[in-house]
């Protein structure tokens, strides 16, 4: 499977958001990564459905939403009304894991799971048959541009075995601190989608920034 790459618009200029979609479009994204925090869950706040809604009509690429919220399943049918093809949540929030899981494929998209670097990977093994797509944390929830975790590449090898064992088609995400360095190690343990931030919204040729991080 091709590695796919997905710029987390979190360091992009949010004064010109339909631009910079379109702009990593064309320089061979595969998709767009979405942050929504809740200044509850994680420190900061960031977008929310207005946001996604908008994004959706002029986005070429698909929206892979990353809910860092207390609440999922509060939100979940609403984000995925809103347009939404991954939702993602942390297995740490408030809400029930797989009631949350249902209530995001009932409305339609992919359903992903994540965790924070503190939790253990064995955590989400008995979810993943309802998962579309599990997301590996490599930096704290919260913020872009913070340095990559390598002691979390061994829960990306935990569930590219289960993966490779029990459910080919589940895509494995790594977010956070991902360069030109740090993505062939995340490569390399079994990933098969890259977020990258600064490393993309930071360079001002997107389409080399991009090319960068595939193998
Ligand atoms: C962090 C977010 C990431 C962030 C990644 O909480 O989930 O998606 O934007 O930024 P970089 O690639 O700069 O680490
Ligand atoms: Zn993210």
């Amino acid at each position: 499977m091709k590695v796919m790459i997905a710029p987390s618009l979190l360091s992009c200029d949010f004064a010109h958001l339909g631009r910079e979609v379109e702009a990593i479009a064309k320089a061979g994204a595969d998709l767009v990564h979405v942050d929504v925090m809740d200044g509850h869950f994680v420190p900061n706040i960031t977008i929310g459905l207005p946001v996604v809604r908008s994004l959706k009509k002029i986005s070429p690429l698909p929206l892979d939403v990353h809910l860092m919220i207390s609440h999922p399943l509060k939100y979940a049918a609403e984000f995925a009304k809103a347009g939404s093809d991954y939702i993602t949540f942390h297995i740490e929030s408030e809400d029930d894991t797989a009631a949350t899981l249902a209530a995001i494929r009932d409305g339609g998209a992919k359903a992903g799971l994540t965790l924070r670097p503190g939790t253990p990977v064995e955590r989400l093994l008995p979810y993943l048959p309802e998962v579309d797509m599990v997301l590996i944390m490599t930096v704290e929830p919260g913020f872009g541009g913070q340095s990559f975790m390598a002691d979390m590449l061994p829960k990306i090898e935990v569930v590219r075995r289960w993966k490779d064992e029990h459910k080919p088609h589940m895509l494995i995400e790594v977010d956070g601190g991902i360069n030109k360095d740090t993505a062939p190690l995340a490569i390399a343990a079994g990933a098969d989608v890259l977020v990258a931030g600064s490393a993309v919204f930071g360079r001002s040729d997107y389409a080399a920034a991009i090319a960068q991080l595939r193998p």
